[in-house]
């Protein structure tokens, strides 16, 4: 890892250097080409490069371009609300699913969270269940997504995660994570190999993608050996990865567990208001004289950033407001009211389809593994009986 800056599954500080970071993890950055072959409209995500890199992009490529078995698997560590970073790739992942029919896995690790932070049970546990809603608001196809928490769904997850831990060594783990502090997390790199390979082992080898946060890829290298071996028959997963979403504050990770404000999928439109006026980082100039006359810089400007990353749908728009704000014709507290109104937009149409829910339970029923999945999914490592009678 390069000096002034960290990104592990567990710790990403400093001034991320994107491209000196694919060459730490070794993943390869997308190429122009790569870009044309997603699915047509290619979501903006892509076409802007907030999706930078990748591992085995190109198998799942051709699966999903040609109608062809093809699986998409993000996940959540159910730490606290999800905040609006945290949303975007399910987005992401509804989006290639309603293109390709891909089918998507959407792990829930409260164990991982439980063993990487200090927090009770109790509390991940009523994480799940406030994240979970905002996981079934985003709309997947039921019929083709199911969700899966580590240790609701353990008659699963565990028998895979022990399969896949027996081909783990400790060296590797330290190699990859550093040291753990405790074995719990030593362990965990099985259990998400068990997400990112099930699919796999339910409908049959075929090319999966890992849409995530570039920090998530070290998971995905440690699952593609384990992917290696032949007794499984399985696919290596590919990766897509992205860059953070900043924070309102400035550039680095979107955390909702450091000092900055986050905005939150709860927020109402005042407070989004708020937040962005108050705290997004401006890349304007310190008088609007100064900026008029010199225009600022839409690189490091935060509400900029959030409508390049996700919020504003056309390119040419995008093009044209930072044109506009390199010009000083376009003012900071402009560019901030255009981000939140866009944010706000968004954020009320989850909201709305989130308070259309009913009892958890019944909202989740649908998405969850049919006793043949998990029957198919066991047998797939060589377990042969979930119950005993
Ligand atoms: N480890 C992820 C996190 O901390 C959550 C996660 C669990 C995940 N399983 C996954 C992400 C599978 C992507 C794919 O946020």
């Amino acid at each position: 890892m390069p000096q002034n800056f960290t990104v592990t599954p567990y710790a990403v500080d400093g001034e991320v250097d994107y491209d000196r970071l694919l060459d730490a993890f070794g993943a390869d950055a997308l190429t122009d080409d790569q870009r044309d072959r997603f699915p047509d409209p290619v979501h903006p995500m892509v076409r802007r490069g907030v999706f930078y890199a990748g591992r085995d992009v190109d198998p799942f490529l051709d699966a999903a371009t040609a109608g062809q078995t093809c699986s998409v698997v993000t996940g959540r560590g159910p730490s606290g609300p999800m905040h609006l970073g945290h949303v975007l790739p399910f987005y992401f992942a509804k989006y290639l699913q309603e293109q390709t029919g891909a089918y998507v896995y959407v792990p829930l690790s409260d164990d991982e969270k439980y063993f990487a932070k200090d927090r009770q049970f109790e509390d991940i546990s009523a994480h799940v269940r406030e994240n979970l809603r905002d996981l079934l608001a985003v709309g997947f196809d039921p019929e083709r997504t199911r969700f899966v928490i580590d240790t609701a769904d353990a008659d699963v997850v565990y028998p895979l995660a022990a399969a896949f831990a027996n081909d783990l060594t400790p060296a590797t783990v330290e190699a990859v994570y550093g040291e753990q502090p405790n074995v719990g997390l030593t362990f965990y790199p099985a259990v998400q190999a068990a997400h990112l390979l099930l699919p796999q082992l339910v409908h049959g080898r075929h090319p999966t993608l890992v849409p995530v946060a570039v920090d998530q890829d070290p998971h995905v290298r440690v699952c593609r050996d384990i992917a290696a071996k032949e007794r499984y028959d399985v696919d290596k997963p590919g990766d897509l990865l992205s860059r953070f979403l900043p924070s309102l504050g400035g550039p680095g990770k979107m955390s909702s567990s450091d000092d900055a404000p986050s905005i939150e999928l709860t927020d109402d439109r005042a407070t989004v208001e708020e937040k962005i006026h108050r705290y997004a980082h401006s890349g304007g100039r310190d008088s609007l004289a100064a900026h008029r006359e010199h225009g600022g810089d839409p690189a490091v400007d935060v509400a900029y950033q959030y409508l390049h990353f996700f919020f504003e749908s056309d390119d040419r728009t995008v093009e044209r407001l930072a044109r506009d704000y390199r010009a000083g014709d376009l003012t900071s507290g402009e560019m901030k009211a255009r981000a939140a109104e866009q944010i706000v937009d968004f954020l009320e149409a989850h909201q709305a389809r989130r308070d259309q829910l009913g009892s958890l339970d019944a909202e989740l029923g649908p998405y969850r593994l049919t006793d043949d999945e998990r029957e198919r999914a066991r047998r797939g490592v060589g377990v042969e009986t979930g119950r005993l009678e």
